[in-house]
């Protein structure tokens, strides 16, 4: 999947809501990519921009291309893109209007997309939601078919829908912070179970999450979020080792330290940007360590530095330094 300048913004009583401003990320087959950034950095507007799954007004698409198997998704035909989604793209999402619907049972559930997307017979859907929720997990899967979310524990209702994402064998697999609402525990065994299913089915993932640690440990690539812009991007060891972006340290240094030491949890100083305006300088400049007098007034473009690894600052981290000369 190829992502270019894809744009949203929302209409609303107080003004326009820049929330994601020309980003562009691709997606290759098989790989994990990790989206972090803080919250409201724009993670879910811009998957759920890649499916149109917004309320289109008051949100709207401004620009952007999504590739998908030759095709762009942003320009296909509504009833063309149902079938995408929940076929060959699987999701995730955080929001009510994705999660388990509390009236139906579960089987009901996961069978509804196979016989709509594979057009299987109510036998052979059945089948299959037994074996799709043994893949992820659930003990005595057979006679949970007929239980409702209620009757699930928090961790067993996120399998559930993980086992509903990937019930039409999807190509990609979109997850909006899938262990966020969870405790510690039981996010541990989402993550190993996400990683299992990955090696055993082979498929993309587009994890997003505002948690770093959580991004590094099964991340191929990484993409990092801020105020609507993707700031850095760099394989998973390359950004640990070597991170350019001043906030990409800074979310850094929140992690715990790896010596179990004193656990530092502190939190980036300042605010999130105003997304009100159309940036015209860097959006982190303002609680930025490292801003001068460029960062407030160009925005820098993301550039590539060498291999796989770009970002978008007018500072030099290593040489300390301006990056350019401006
Ligand atoms: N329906 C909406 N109307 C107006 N603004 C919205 C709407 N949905 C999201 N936003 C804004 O878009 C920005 C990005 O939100 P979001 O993508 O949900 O962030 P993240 O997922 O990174 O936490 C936020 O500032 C949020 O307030
Ligand atoms: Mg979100």
């Amino acid at each position: 999947m190829d992502v270019t300048d894809l744009r949203t913004v929302f209409h609303t009583q107080d003004g326009v809501v820049h929330a994601v401003n020309g980003i562009s990320f691709h997606l290759e087959e098989g790989e994990l990519l990790s989206v972090v950034g803080e919250s409201g950095s724009g993670k879910s507007v811009t998957m759920m921009s890649l499916l149109k799954l917004l309320p289109i007004p008051p949100a709207e698409i401004a620009s952007g291309t999504v590739m998908f198997d030759g095709k762009d998704l942003l320009q296909m035909e509504l009833e063309e893109l149902r079938e995408i989604r929940g076929g060959k793209i699987g999701f995730i999402f955080q929001d009510p209007m994705t999660s388990l619907n509390p009236v139906f049972n579960v089987g009901f559930q996961i069978m509804e997309p196979l016989k709509e997307h594979l057009g299987l017979s109510k036998k052979e859907a059945r089948k299959r939601a037994i074996e799709l929720l043994e893949l992820v997990g659930i003990p005595g899967a057979a006679d949970r078919l007929d239980d409702f979310p209620h009757q699930f524990s928090g961790g067993m209702r996120q399998r559930v829908m993980i086992a509903i994402a990937l019930a039409c064998d999807p190509q990609i697999l979109i997850a909006d912070e899938p262990t966020t609402a969870l405790d510690v525990t039981i996010q541990a065994q989402i993550l190993e179970l996400i990683k299992d299913l990955r090696k055993k089915l082979g498929m993309a993932i587009v994890w997003i999450t505002h948690d770093l640690g959580v991004a590094a440990g099964i991340s191929d690539r990484i993409v990092v979020m801020y105020g609507g812009f993707v700031v850095e991007h760099a394989k998973v060891d390359d950004l640990y080792k070597r991170p350019l972006h001043p906030y990409t340290r800074a979310l850094l240094a929140t992690l715990p330290s790896e010596d179990g030491g004193e656990e530092r949890l502190k939190s980036i100083r300042g605010t999130p940007p105003n997304l009100g305006a159309a940036p015209t300088s860097c959006p982190f400049a303002p609680r930025c360590e490292h801003a001068f007098d460029r960062c407030h007034k160009e925005n820098p473009a993301l550039e590539r530095i060498e291999g796989v690894h770009d970002v978008a600052c007018w500072w030099d981290v290593e040489k300390e330094a301006p990056r350019h000369a401006s």
